[in-house]
């Protein structure tokens, strides 16, 4: 049976952006692959220079590049990297007011041209950005993800594979909770190999971890100088396009508009997610332990408070 060409647009083509549309290049995610940036030109050579790079490493998606809004009409996905990355010393919450602009004028478009989209939210600050997309374009809240959870599980993976001598590969860890210093990594869901870490490394030296996860962007930042991550952002953005447009069923954590969940009715926060063909066909809700559970009401207020100073400026 035919199906229609699967088309997926990028949104943003930084750092972040033409890492995702290389790696679903690679992956062979899509038919159609956007590429959309206000600067067209840099949209265009990047989609030039992939189709180029596709003869080598063996892709062959159709790869276009552009700055007009109407190149992503009938996406079936849509990854929005665009924005401003985080200088050293800022806070992902400082770039409240400049992205959130962006977020508005990209809702906009989406809701006109790619009503059916799926649309993968990677502009920061996350949790709030996610909720004002999620606002403006009023699809179903399954339908309007953020990336965080994947690249906070990864960072912390790495550091248990590191602390404890082992293969990244065999880690998996859960974070929940903002995309912030106020992420709740959880060590009692996070296991090598099926063991659990709390067997593997005492609690000082774990507690160590989870601090340098939740700051683990701003380290990237400060090392870079210039600009923040964009390898693992992207690959957690692509896993999550994969798990969707291949109907893979991953659990991954994954910012969502709760609807009661946890406990939270109405605001963004990373939970475990189900993602399958129509975005995220379940939330899964982990028993939390008492610090957990406070570590999540406090993510939860500093959402609260990011969406409250978007209200004020007039953006919400
Ligand atoms: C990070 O954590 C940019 O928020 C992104 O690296």
């Amino acid at each position: 049976m035919s199906r229609a060409p699967r088309k997926v647009t990028i949104v943003g083509a930084g750092y972040v952006g033409m890492t995702c549309a290389h790696r679903a290049a690679q992956l062979e995610l899509a038919e159609e692959l956007v590429l959309l940036d206000v600067q067209a030109g840099r949209a265009k050579g990047i989609a030039l220079d992939l189709a180029q790079a596709g003869a080598i490493e063996g892709f062959g998606a159709r790869l276009v590049g552009g700055g007009d809004p109407d190149l992503a009409a009938d996406s079936d996905l849509v990854i929005v990297t665009a924005g401003r990355p985080r200088k050293p010393g800022m806070s992902r919450s400082d770039l409240l007011e400049v992205n959130g602009r962006i977020v508005i004028q990209v809702a906009e478009w989406l809701r006109r041209n790619s009503p059916e989209a799926i649309v993968i939210v990677v502009t920061n600050p996350l949790d709030s950005m996610l909720g004002l997309m999620r606002r403006k374009l009023a699809f179903p809240a399954k339908r309007v993800i953020g990336m965080a959870g994947a690249l906070d599980a990864a960072r912390f993976s790495c550091f248990v594979a590191e602390a404890t001598g082992t293969s990244v590969q065999d880690v998996d860890a859960m974070v929940l909770g903002a995309h912030g210093d106020s992420m709740v990594p959880l060590p009692a869901a996070t296991t090598v190999a099926g063991v659990p870490v709390r067997q593997l490394l005492g609690a000082g030296p774990l507690e160590a971890l989870v601090d340098r996860t939740r700051h683990g962007g701003a380290e990237i930042v400060k090392l870079l100088e210039t600009g923040s991550a964009f390898f693992a952002p992207a690959a957690g953005a692509v896993q999550m396009a994969a798990s969707i447009l291949l109907d893979q069923r991953r659990l991954i954590p994954c910012t969502v508009e709760l609807n009661g969940e946890y406990g939270i009715e109405g605001l963004p926060i990373g939970v475990p997610c189900v993602l399958g063909r129509n975005g995220v066909e379940r939330i899964v809700e982990l028993p939390l332990d008492t610090e957990a559970r406070i570590g999540l009401n406090k993510t939860a207020g500093e959402v609260q408070r990011d969406i409250e100073a978007l209200r004020e400026r007039g953006l919400w």
